[in-house]
């Protein structure tokens, strides 16, 4: 059975109270029960695991190289300049795939950069709790 990490960035943990006509109603928990269900669905097995710090999920992330197949990452604001998290994704050769729930091309112009893209496998974006499933989806395939 394949083995997956999903990391919710910076502020993640606040989904549901945070800003709800971006990022909905649903807080985090009922987003993670999903993400757990459709892991199972798709039989991975799956880990979730949220930080505020930077550092934390630098952290995760090197140690994901020998524990996980994959790696499903939203890193929140620290997508649009952390050059750290992308040196630790580009460190591991194992695929990470970039998730936003909302569609960060429609917002801010400092939100339409992300670092991290080029050294991750692929992004999804816009779809809500969703962006987190679809990923699931495509690292089953991987
Ligand atoms: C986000 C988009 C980021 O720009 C923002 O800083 C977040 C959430 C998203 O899931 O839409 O914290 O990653």
């Amino acid at each position: 059975m394949k083995k997956v990490l999903v990391i919710h960035g910076p502020n993640l943990n606040m989904v549901g109270i945070r800003e709800p006509g971006i990022y909905g109603n649903i807080g985090i928990d009922a987003i993670n029960e999903k993400i757990m269900s459709h892991a199972h669905e798709l039989e991975l097995e799956c880990t979730i695991f949220q930080s505020n710090f930077e550092g934390a999920i630098i952290d995760k992330l090197q140690q994901s190289r020998t524990e996980f197949d994959g790696v499903v990452l939203n890193a929140g604001a620290y997508t649009h300049y952390s050059i750290a998290i992308r040196d630790a994704i580009a460190a591991i050769d194992i695929p990470v795939i970039e998730v936003h729930l909302s569609n960060v091309h429609k917002r801010e112009e400092f939100r339409h950069t992300s670092v991290i893209a080029p050294v991750c496998v692929g992004g999804i974006y816009g779809f809500g709790k969703n962006s987190y499933l679809l990923a699931l989806n495509a690292l089953s395939t991987l």
